[in-house]
């Protein structure tokens, strides 16, 4: 994959979807340095390669700190056009979401109101992978982000994965160790392939 112009990531690549005509892209959807969803996230890159599709990656790691100005809200940073490019010129979407205090990460809510409206969800399919420490695995998040994808007119993809306990599935070097949480994720990438490709956006 070739590199945007930003800091490499540790676990993911963000892919330079500037010359891409349309991807599957997967949304990291926190800046937590050592997250463990950049580890699952990295895994599901790979399972999406095994099938033939490249992923683009957005991770919210990489957020230039300049969007974080309140300024941003009227003027975007040249710095920010590559995260909405890649948003804009996605066929699917899959967002990978940790818990925080019962919701999603609000790194990911202000990434969202930094993107453009309606044109940036306006049709696009949705899927959902989420983990937590405790015995949620991020329903509650995956919930509450499924009413803004609806409000934001997208299409989501009824196959979830939630993983709760996420620190008993990781092995040492962050790889996904249980073959049950692998397996609902290889069905999943499976089902939203066919699901982008039937809707012709694949
Ligand atoms: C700010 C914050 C809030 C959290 N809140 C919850 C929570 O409500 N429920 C839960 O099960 N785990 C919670 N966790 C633990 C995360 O689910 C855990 O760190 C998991 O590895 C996923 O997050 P990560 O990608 O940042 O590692 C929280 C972690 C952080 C950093």
């Amino acid at each position: 994959m070739l590199m945007l112009n930003l800091l490499p990531p540790k676990t993911c690549q963000m892919a330079d979807v500037r010359h891409v005509s349309r991807m599957i892209t997967l949304l990291i959807a926190t800046n937590r340095p050592g997250s463990n969803t950049e580890k699952v996230a990295a895994h599901i890159v790979e399972i999406y390669k095994a099938r033939n599709t490249p992923l683009a990656v957005i991770d919210l790691h990489q957020l230039p700190p300049e969007i974080f100005a309140a300024t941003s809200y009227a003027e975007k940073p040249a710095s920010f056009a590559p995260f909405q490019e890649a948003i804009s010129k996605a066929s699917g979407i899959i967002i990978v979401t940790p818990e925080y205090n019962g919701g999603f990460p609000g790194v990911f809510k202000y990434f969202i109101d930094m993107l453009k409206f309606p044109e940036s969800f306006n049709g696009k399919p949705f899927a959902f992978v989420g983990l937590s420490a405790g015995i949620g695995g991020a329903g509650r998040p995956i919930e509450q982000f499924e009413t803004l994808v609806s409000y934001l007119r997208g299409l989501i993809f009824p196959q979830t994965v939630m993983v709760p306990g996420i620190f008993n599935h990781l092995d040492e070097a962050g790889r996904l160790k249980t073959k049950e949480v692998v397996e609902r994720l290889e069905k999943q990438a499976d089902g939203f392939i066919k699901f982008v490709g039937q809707l012709g956006k694949a």
